[in-house]
């Protein structure tokens, strides 16, 4: 059988750090092992519809911000086909098929969903959509027959109701969808990666978020500026590192040739963590390490986002290309979904 991957987006802002860590990282890595016959990254813009009713022109423009930031990033057009959620309308019949295999309180009971319906204020008043979405995103990850979907470990719950949905499917009808399976990212520490102000999640709303399109200085201000222990007051003081963001970040993104090149007074993280703990490292000290650690990682995703907003035309072209030939894949899959549902009439 083909090893497929499908994973994506939703356009609502530019792409961070988080993003970077906790799957952008790895779906390189992936493109790059040659394990994989065919590679879907969407911009899952009629999701981000879901809860944005109101501003399509938010949605519309951060398209391009997304596509430039995963472009930045390594993937490839050549090998990973990208392309625009909402230009493919097969995924939306998908989608309106399997709702009709899901009930309202199996996607109430969804714990992604629940999250979100809290932190959207959406308790009284939740768009039918927004409720549908996991469904939608079956029917994304379905259409491609994909069997990989690399994504946070916050997507766990989505692909659990996913393969619900193949296995219902596939009872009634017979056998045609593909059960995928999530990939986690290799390191433990970037699953989650906390925003700047230790707060739990990286999010836009929150102000707390390292952009990969962020200028060097910005980043520099942002990483001076972290939360670290609030029980280290003064250098002398014994600090903690676990849940410390600063030291999060480093597990994410230290390598050894970091210390080897930065601070080479340290043997590597452990080491630096024990000095942490027993006390007399200072905060500064630390984060200026993390400062040239995330410049080192950084820089070269910058210089490439560059070059490419000096080329938004093929960057059009890329999605327009990549949009016709994830359609064609969709559409063969409705097809034999029709076909066993025995509704292709004609
Ligand atoms: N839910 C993902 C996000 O919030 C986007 C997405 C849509 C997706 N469909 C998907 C991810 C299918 C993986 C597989 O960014």
């Amino acid at each position: 059988m083909k090893e497929i991957i499908l994973t994506g987006d939703r356009p609502t802002g530019r792409l961070h750090v988080g993003h970077y860590a906790g799957s952008l990282k790895e779906r390189v890595a992936l493109q790059d092992s040659g394990r994989f016959d065919e590679i879907y990254i969407m911009i899952a813009d009629a999701q981000a519809l879901t809860d944005n009713a109101e501003h399509p022109e938010k949605v519309r423009q951060n398209i391009i911000q997304v596509a430039l930031d995963y472009l930045a990033c390594g993937l490839d057009p050549e090998r990973s086909t990208i392309f625009i959620q909402s230009m493919i309308p097969e995924l939306t019949e998908l989608t309106f098929y399997y709702m009709n295999l899901v009930t309202v309180s199996r996607v109430q009971r969804n714990p992604t969903v629940k999250a979100e319906i809290q932190q959207r204020n959406f308790e009284a008043s939740i768009p039918v959509g927004f409720l549908c979405y996991p469904i939608s995103q079956a029917a994304d990850i379905t259409a491609f027959r994909a069997t990989a979907v690399p994504a946070g470990e916050d997507q766990e719950p989505m692909l659990e109701q996913c393969r619900e949905i193949v296995r219902k499917f596939n009872e009634i009808y017979g056998e045609t969808l593909v059960e995928p399976k999530i990939v986690l990212p290799s390191r433990q520490s970037c699953m989650r990666l906390p925003g700047i102000d230790g707060k739990a999640k990286m999010s836009k709303s929150l102000g707390n978020c390292i952009y990969l399109s962020d200028p060097p200085e910005e980043v520099k201000r942002k990483v001076m500026s972290m939360f670290t222990d609030p029980t280290h007051l003064r250098k002398e003081d014994p600090g903690h590192t676990e849940g410390n963001p600063v030291f999060i970040y480093l597990d994410a993104f230290s390598r050894p040739e970091h210390f080897a090149e930065f601070l080479s007074e340290y043997s590597g993280l452990d080491e630096l963590k024990d000095h942490y703990q027993r006390g007399g490292l200072g905060d500064v000290t630390v984060k200026e390490f993390l400062n040239q650690v995330m410049q080192a990682e950084l820089s070269p995703i910058r210089q490439r986002r560059a070059q490419w907003e000096q080329r938004l035309p093929e960057v059009y072209e890329i999605l327009k290309e990549g949009t016709a030939s994830a359609r064609t894949v969709a559409a063969s899959t409705l097809r034999d979904v029709r076909h066993a549902m025995q509704i292709d009439y004609f």
